[in-house]
Order: structure tokens, then sequence, then C-alpha cells
């Protein structure tokens, strides 16, 4: 089944290699939703300046360049999907300035992530740029040049989604009903768990698992992973439910979970061998990602080519949302 009227469209930060986190919570899905919908999905360099600066800057092209690999060998299609960078369609940085006009300030200072964000900087001395301030503003704009509909995001970027649908309104509202409010489309975002059992897994907390290592790099990373903390002697029997390698099985081992934890609770298996499992498990299931990641990279230009070509469709839906944006302000460059 086809559906090509609605238009989905995300956006992912240049973080650079991503990791089993990601996999699982995004781009996997974005995978799927490109054989229903008409999909646009989009490498947020300009919101990344949002918290790089100065020498840092220098990291954002390669950055780009590992996660579209990780993109294209995941399986987006660039057949299928509009793939590009956001500051290759400089129309976004023109909405979005025309956007800033309609935007109360009172709506940006009540949205949680940034009163959250504030709150951290404040402590580290930081300053808060004005562009911070309207990164949803950006992410609005993003959204609606491409007047998409559907927008997949996890749960942590829902105030911004109904932040953009309130834009839109007061847009429509003012100057005519020309965009569609886009309705946040959540993920089935299980929480993964980082290799510290702790935290969600992230790159930051260094407790993740690139998708693009080699099988025994991810042994490696999987051995010194946590485990139930009760469980110290291998003659201990363990408590699964309590255990961060065993809730990583359910992804990468769904059809080896009950023997697990019937012999993890009487211990006859020991967290060595279970972690065995797991890394054998990733392994398997990243083994065609890999190699076809591989293959993509060993074609020099592949990447950019994606990129150029990319950029160049956006463009022209771009140009023309921004000219009727600009017909309707008043600021239409034919006087
Ligand atoms: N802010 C999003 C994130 O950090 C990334 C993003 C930018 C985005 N523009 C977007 C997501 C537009 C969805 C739609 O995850």
């Amino acid at each position: 089944m086809t559906d090509k009227k609605n238009r989905v469209f995300s956006g992912m930060r240049p973080s650079g290699r991503l990791h089993l986190g990601n996999y699982l919570g995004a781009l996997r899905n974005w995978v799927v939703l490109q054989e229903t919908f008409q999909c646009i999905y989009c490498a947020v360099d300009v919101h990344a300046l949002t918290d790089m600066q100065g020498n840092s800057t220098k990291d954002i092209k390669p950055n780009i360049h590992e996660m579209i690999l990780d993109w294209l060998a995941a399986g987006i299609n660039p057949e299928k999907s509009l793939v590009f960078v956001q500051s290759h369609v400089p129309e976004v940085m023109i909405l979005h300035s025309l956007l800033s006009m309609v935007t109360p300030l009172g709506w940006l200072m009540r949205v949680p992530t940034f009163k959250d964000k504030i709150r951290q900087m404040e402590e580290t001395e930081e300053n808060v740029s004005y562009g911070l301030v309207g990164y949803p503003v950006l992410m609005t704009a993003d959204i609606i040049l491409y007047k998409a509909n559907t927008v997949p995001v996890g749960e942590d970027q829902l105030p911004h989604i109904e932040l953009a649908r309130e834009i839109v309104r007061r847009f429509n509202n003012m100057y005519g009903k020309i965009f569609p409010e886009p309705q946040s489309k959540l993920t089935e975002h299980p929480l993964i768990r980082g290799l510290d059992g702790k935290q969600k897994m992230s790159k930051s907390l260094n407790n993740h698992i690139e998708l693009a290592i080699s099988p025994e790099e991810t042994h490696k990373r999987v051995r010194g992973a946590f485990t139930d903390p009760q469980r110290l002697k291998k003659d201990d029997p363990g408590n699964p439910l309590i255990c961060n390698v065993y809730s990583l099985h359910k992804y990468f081992n769904p059809d080896k979970l009950d023997e697990i934890y019937s012999r993890c609770v009487v211990a006859d298996i020991g967290c060595v061998e279970d972690k065995e499992i797991l890394s054998d498990g990733i392994n398997e299931m990243l083994r065609e990602f890999r190699e076809k990641r591989e293959e993509l990279a060993s074609r020099p230009k592949y990447v950019s080519e994606v990129l150029s070509e990319g950029a160049e469709r956006a463009r022209s839906i771009a140009q023309q949302t921004l000219s009727e944006v600009r017909e309707r302000m008043g600021i239409s460059q034919s006087i």
C-alpha cells in the first residue's frame, strides 16, 4: 500500500556514526516508512550549530558523511526518499526568519527542552544564543517548507512538534491556509539502555555500540557491559529482569529469550557466555548492514552524489513554498 499524499519529514543531527539506540529507536522505522509514504530525511547541520561552536564545527562535515553512510547502509533508499543536508537548501533559513515574525517569544520560552537547556547552561555559565531560542522555529521551517504532515520522532521531540502545529495555525490564520498541521508519529520507541545498564544508550555517555564497528570490537564492547549487579559469582543465580544484557537479547536474540532466562535464574549460564550470545546476535543482525556500508564507503563520491541530488530535488519544492509564503506575507520578489 502506498500513500503518497502523506509526506513524511524527519531530521537527525549529524552526530557521526550511529549506534544501536539510534537504529532501534529511529532509523529502522524510517526505512519502513519509505515503503508507504513519500519521505524526506534531513541531516540538520544548522541545528547542530546550536551546541557546537568554534573549532568543534570542523567535525560537522565528516559527521554528516558517516551518518549518511549509516542511513544508506540501513536501507534508506535515495530513489524512494529525499536525502539531503539542511543547509544545502538555504531557503529553510529564510523561512525560519519569516516564521520568527509570527512566533510569540513566550511560546518559545515555555518549551520544556529549552527550559532544561537553559538551566544546564546557567550552571556552566554558558551563553544562551538567540539561535537556541529559535531551535523549534527552525524545526518548524524544516517540516513545513516541504508541507510535510507526518513527523516521526521520539518522545523527547513532542513539545517541538506541538509548537510547530501552533506556529502553523497562527500563520494560516494570518495569511491564509497554506500549510498542513504536522502530526507527530511516535516511533515505537524502545528505551535502549546503554552498556552501563543505567542510562539511555548515548554517544556522549560512551555506553553505546556503534553500528559500524567490527564483530571483534562488538564482542569487546559487550564484554565490558554491566549485568545483574547482585550476581557476583558464576554460581550465583541471576535475575534477568534487572539485567541490562538480558534486556538487549529481546532485540537481537528474540528466539533465545526463554532459554536464556531459564538458564540464568538457575546459574546454568554465566554472564560471560551470556554476553557472547548477545554479541553474536548483534553481529548477525548487523552483518548485512556492515557489508553494505563497507561497499558504499568504497565508492568515493557516492554520498556526495546522493546528497547533491537530494538537495536539488528538495530545493525545487522549497523554492515553490517560499515564493508562496513571500507572496502571502507581502514581500514577494515582484514589485
Ligand atoms: N531536533 C531533532 C532532534 O534532535 C532533529 C530535527 C531537526 C527534526 N529538524 C527536525 C526532527 C524536523 C523532526 C523534524 O532529534
